[in-house]
């Protein structure tokens, strides 16, 4: 399969495309930077701005499948929400979809599926509901731009069967989220955020990645959760790392603080999701790490 890629130099890209070309796919990667971390005869990176419609939309008509994960950085302890971020955090995702979508909308030779980034954030907090895939969106920022971003994905609707990703925090060596709180926890200096009792929703990496080659094969559509079938209270994740690291994990930040760090940011990680993967069960995927221990042995 010839897979077109935008947005895949980063954390859950880089090994999106290894699994791809070691499975015998070959990929096309659009990248503003043009790095190329595989160095692979069946990998090409094409340097270009995904954000700016021109000739390397052609690549669509040329491939048999498309995955976007464009986007800016949600969570970054260096960068809060100022207006003008979150006009970029939309703008990174909405645009560069809206081109994809429209490019897939516009050729004669369509892909047959497309597969847009999208994010649990479109359920907004929800306390200790459980939240699956019908479930509706929430009103707060990422349920804003969650909906946006998933309805410029859906232009492509009438052209090719359009997945839309909607990804739990991804854990997986060398960056997210544990990449953020590895050190913390080591250091002993660990602990629960918020008052703990909000559900987290994870999904280890090989999980992440294999779901994705899962939809592509089977040409899903609609929305797909991406997160573990057991997902934990922040409280149960603080004491599951601290305990794989075999470190205390008593250290409590507060939401106050926690505000006062980041911002508005900070929502995201206050914010209490019990997402389950129906339509990934339903549809026969079968999670290599169901539980958050088994995920976090492999990792430590
Ligand atoms: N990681 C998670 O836990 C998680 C959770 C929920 C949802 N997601 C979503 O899944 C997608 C992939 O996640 P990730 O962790 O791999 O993200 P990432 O490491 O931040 O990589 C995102 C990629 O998007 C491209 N990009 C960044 N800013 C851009 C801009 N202004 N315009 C166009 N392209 C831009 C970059 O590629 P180039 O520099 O090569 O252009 C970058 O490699 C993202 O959309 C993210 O929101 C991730």
């Amino acid at each position: 399969m010839k897979v077109l890629l935008i947005g895949a130099t980063g954390f859950v890209g880089r090994p999106l495309v290894r699994a791809l070309y070691q499975r015998g796919d070959s990929c096309t990667v659009i990248s503003r930077s043009g790095r190329d971390p595989w160095r692979q005869p069946r990998v090409d990176v094409v340097q270009v701005d995904p954000a700016k419609p021109g000739a390397w939309t052609d690549h669509v008509a040329r491939c048999d499948a498309v995955v976007n994960l464009a986007g800016e950085r949600i969570i970054d302890p260096t960068r809060r929400w100022t207006a003008q971020r979150k006009k970029l955090l939309r703008k990174s995702r909405i645009d560069v979809t809206r081109i994809v979508a429209r490019a897939i909308k516009e050729s004669r030779n369509p892909p047959a599926v497309f597969l847009n980034a999208s994010a649990i954030g479109y359920y907004g907090p929800r306390g200790d509901a459980v939240i699956d895939e019908d479930t509706g969106p929430g009103k707060d920022f990422l349920g804003e731009l969650c909906t946006a971003w998933e309805a410029a994905a859906k232009e492509a609707s009438d052209a090719a069967p359009v997945c839309l990703l909607r990804t739990g925090m991804v854990l997986g060596r060398g960056g997210g989220v544990l990449g953020s709180l590895l050190p913390l926890f080591k250091s002993g200096l660990g602990g629960p955020w918020g008052d703990g009792k909000q559900w987290w929703s994870w999904i280890h990496m090989t999980d992440e990645v294999g779901l994705i080659l899962f939809a592509l094969d089977r040409r899903l559509s609609g929305p797909l959760n991406l997160t573990a079938p057991e997902p934990v209270t922040v409280n149960e994740f603080a004491e599951a790392l601290g305990g794989g690291l075999r470190r205390p994990s008593l250290l409590r930040a507060p939401a106050a603080m926690l505000k006062l760090a980041l911002g508005e940011s900070a929502t995201a990680l206050l914010a209490s999701q019990r997402v389950l993967p129906t339509q990934a069960l339903r549809a026969g995927y079968s999670f290599a790490f169901r539980s958050l221990y088994q995920a976090l042995d492999d990792l430590l």
